[in-house]
């Protein structure tokens, strides 16, 4: 098996910027509550001209540059998105083609939250068995498609955005573990209904808002925190180390209580803790793949370092993974 590590990273952000105080005008809520139940003050918002594949592509062409390789030397790209441009073809293969990536196979992955570490956890199998040299992964959403913005439950959460990473052969370090799982009896409490086989688009449904985000936050909230802290500790477990050896945690950004909580039970300092839910909320899968490219940019991540990516999502599912960089 070979060594794999992540050799570029990128991301991109929409430039329209929606604020709490924005909010407060569009739906009966405050820059307090959102603030202080949260810790977001603004998201991004996508372009109407921008679909899933145009945030995708900016962010990929920046991990390329990063990692210094042209895209006609990826063999695969790995999109993971719950807004994907259309039901189908793949998200993965608008990349592959505005990218040129002509040697390139894709695909969609399709794991919520969790979706970056999964596409991950993935691709890295692909590279370790020799199949192919260089793999891109891209986290990339525009939540705003699905986001009722009449419902303040969920409306102040989530953003657009979206991260990606090159993976490849590495001399030494790269993935040490890697950790994924899922509970299947709990999509009640996090789907989106309508549009799909089970309830096909139809004047109901549209009616019935179904098109949009459903969550029970407060049931989630908890089982987030369980979830996310037994995902580090399995990995950490399966890499031989401790939360002591660990120097960045970049955590998936649903909530920063949620968030502090994880960190609390893992006995995790939180100057070790890698955020910027307070600028983009929750953007699912790229969520950690911004955080995680935002971190290398900032220098809280160099060489040698060991970092733990931590995230859980709509499944429910999970995943974590620990990367010597
Ligand atoms: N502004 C003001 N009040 C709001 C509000 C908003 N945007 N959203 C909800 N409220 C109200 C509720 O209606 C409720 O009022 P009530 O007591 O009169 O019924 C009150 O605030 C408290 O709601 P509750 O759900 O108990 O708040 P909370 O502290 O659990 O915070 C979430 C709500 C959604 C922020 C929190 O539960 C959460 O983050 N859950 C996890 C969500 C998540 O991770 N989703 C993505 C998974 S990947």
């Amino acid at each position: 098996m070979k060594k794999v590590g992540i050799i570029g990273v990128g991301e991109y952000l929409p430039k329209k910027v929606l604020t709490n105080a924005d909010l407060e005008k569009m739906v009966d809520t405050s820059d307090e509550w959102i603030t202080t139940r949260t810790g977001i003050k603004e998201r991004r918002i996508a372009a109407k001209h921008e679909a899933t594949s145009e945030l995708a592509l900016k962010a990929a062409e920046e991990a390329l540059k990063d990692a210094g390789i042209k895209p006609l030397d990826l063999g695969l790209i790995i999109v993971a998105t719950i807004t994907p441009d259309m039901q189908f073809p793949s998200t993965a293969a608008f990349v592959q083609a505005k990218l040129g990536a002509k040697n390139a196979a894709a695909f969609d992955i399709s794991a919520a939250c969790a979706g970056f570490v999964y596409a991950l956890v993935t691709a890295q199998q692909f590279i370790a068995r020799g199949c192919y040299k260089n793999v891109l992964v891209v986290g990339a959403e525009v939540l705003s498609t699905v986001t009722d913005w009449e419902d303040r439950n969920t409306c102040v959460l989530f953003g657009d955005g979206a991260g990606a990473a090159v993976l490849g052969e590495v001399k030494s370090g790269g993935f040490l573990s890697t950790y994924l799982g899922c509970d299947g009896t709990y999509t009640e409490i996090l789907n989106l209904p309508g549009g799909g086989s089970r309830n096909p688009a139809s004047h109901k449904t549209l009616e019935s808002r179904m098109h949009y985000m459903k969550m029970c936050g407060n049931e989630l909230f908890k089982l987030a925190v369980k979830i996310m802290a037994d995902a580090a500790e399995k990995a950490l477990e399966k890499a031989g180390l401790s939360c002591d050896d660990i120097t960045c945690l970049i955590p998936h950004q649903a909530n920063i209580r949620i968030i502090l909580a994880v960190a609390k039970r893992l006995g995790l300092p939180e100057d070790k803790i890698y955020l910027n839910i307070e600028k983009y909320g929750n953007i699912s899968s790229a969520s950690t793949a911004t955080a995680l490219c935002e971190a290398v940019r900032e220098g809280r991540i160099r060489k040698g370092d060991i970092v733990l990516l931590d995230a859980f999502g709509a499944g429910l599912v999970w995943g974590a993974c620990v990367i010597k960089w």
